[in-house]
């Protein structure tokens, strides 16, 4: 049976840091959005489901979700910069405070064209909340109101994300080692 950990060349945060930095983060949300009812966590699937998850569950105060998944044309590693949407919300969000959850930002396609998309919809407020940030990779100027932690321009894995729709399931955000790439 293959192991899920062999194929890991490092562990860049682990299970403490990142529950850590997701209790700052939510208590930052929490006050940001202290006078608000009718706010609306929109996770960005498959990769910020996690995330979403914990940081859902230490937000206390009322709030909704709800999902979209996009995918950018183009395989591989990186993303070519045309983005489509594969599943849309459910939400009617014109009266919506809504807060984009995404697992990473790399260069930066995906959320413009989220971002613009949701601007036509016309939400009270929009804003972006990322637990990864590779400022390094950036092609296009997003702008982010919170980031969990910059990384260095490496493909990482784990806690959601995944390269080939595996290793979502690894509870801390790993770097892959260079062989699994070449199979
Ligand atoms: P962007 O459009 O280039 O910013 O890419 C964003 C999407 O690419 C993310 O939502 C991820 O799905 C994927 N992605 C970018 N970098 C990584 C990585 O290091 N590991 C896994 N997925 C990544
Ligand atoms: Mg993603």
């Amino acid at each position: 049976m293959r192991d899920l950990y062999d194929d890991i060349a490092s562990v860049l945060i682990d299970e403490d840091r990142l529950q850590a930095r997701i209790q700052e983060l939510a208590q930052e949300i929490e006050d940001d959005y202290q006078d608000v009812d009718n706010l609306l966590l929109l996770c960005v699937l498959k990769g910020a489901i996690m995330f979403l998850g914990n940081l859902s569950l230490l937000i206390k105060r009322p709030h909704v979700l709800d999902f979209m998944a996009v995918s950018s044309y183009g395989s591989g590693t990186s993303s070519s910069g045309a983005v489509k949407i594969v599943l849309d919300l459910k939400t009617d969000i014109s009266d919506k405070h809504v807060l984009i959850v995404e697992d990473i930002i790399d260069s930066g396609h995906t959320l413009d064209y989220l971002r613009r998309t949701l601007l036509a919809r016309k939400p009270e407020t929009l804003r972006i909340c990322t637990l990864l940030n590779k400022p390094s990779r950036r092609e296009i100027d997003v702008q982010v109101d919170y980031i969990g932690f910059d990384i260095p321009d490496k493909f990482v894995v784990g806690y959601g994300l995944d390269f080939d729709e595996q290793y979502r399931n690894l509870p801390f955000i790993g770097v892959l080692k260079d062989a699994v790439f070449m199979n």
